[in-house]
């Protein structure tokens, strides 16, 4: 199984960009997966216009590729203002159903302090129309970041939350595996049709 997890901050010491790191180590040790980790820190990929999509393109063609081959994704984000980055909603309209319609995802959100709720909603509710991306039930929120995830799993230390979280996202690898699974049928099945329904209403 394949997964794409996308760290959403643009900072380039980001704390997203370690949570996604700790999540591309849980879904290659504990569920033997492949992951592809792509980060936007730095701003990697310019806004949306009307030349994106269709032509080739290289940025983005080597991102498609690996959104074509995996079987889920997992979208984190830091809480920035109350919102998901400019950059993750970039990157959400920038992906077609060709490349992840009726796929898996997770939503992960990263706050300093205990935020992190905005984004959820804000995902939940936008940017999957068009792309068909099916979030799944479960989400995390990695409350007070700078403070968890820093040491290896099992270190004797841990505190309560950082075990808390950490068991939270391995649960939900676990369940977005399983709809990985699911999903599969769902675009095997011949129903989907994207050249006569192109965009959701
Ligand atoms: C521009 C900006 C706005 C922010 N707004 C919020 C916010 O609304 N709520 C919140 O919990 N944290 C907010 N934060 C703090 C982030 O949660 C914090 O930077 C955290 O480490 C995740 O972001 P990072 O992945 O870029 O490090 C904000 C940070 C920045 C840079």
């Amino acid at each position: 199984m394949r997964f794409f997890v996308l760290s959403g901050s643009h900072r380039a010491d980001a704390q997203t960009l370690k949570v996604a790191r700790y999540i591309e180590s849980v879904l290659a040790r504990e569920l033997r997966a492949e992951a592809h980790l792509f980060s936007l820190s730095g701003n990697p990929l310019p806004l949306w216009d009307e030349a994106s999509g269709g032509a080739p393109d290289a940025l983005w063609d080597p991102i498609s590729a690996q959104l074509r081959a995996a079987d889920a994704l997992v979208v984190a984000t830091p809480e920035w203002s109350g919102m998901a980055t400019p950059g993750v909603k970039n990157f959400l309209l920038n992906c077609t159903a060709a490349e992840i319609g009726h796929k898996p995802g997770l939503i992960v959100t990263v706050s300093a302090s205990r935020g992190g709720s905005y984004p959820v909603a804000e995902l939940r509710m936008s940017g999957t129309k068009n792309n068909r991306l099916c979030w799944i039930p479960e989400h995390v929120i990695v409350h007070h970041a700078e403070g968890n995830l820093n040491a290896p799993d099992g270190a004797p230390d841990l505190g309560k939350e950082d075990t808390l979280i950490r068991a939270r996202l391995r649960y939900a690898l676990k369940v977005l595996a399983e709809y990985a699974k699911a999903l599969a049928s769902v675009r095997a099945s011949g129903v989907i049709d994207h050249q006569t329904f192109r965009s959701g209403m």
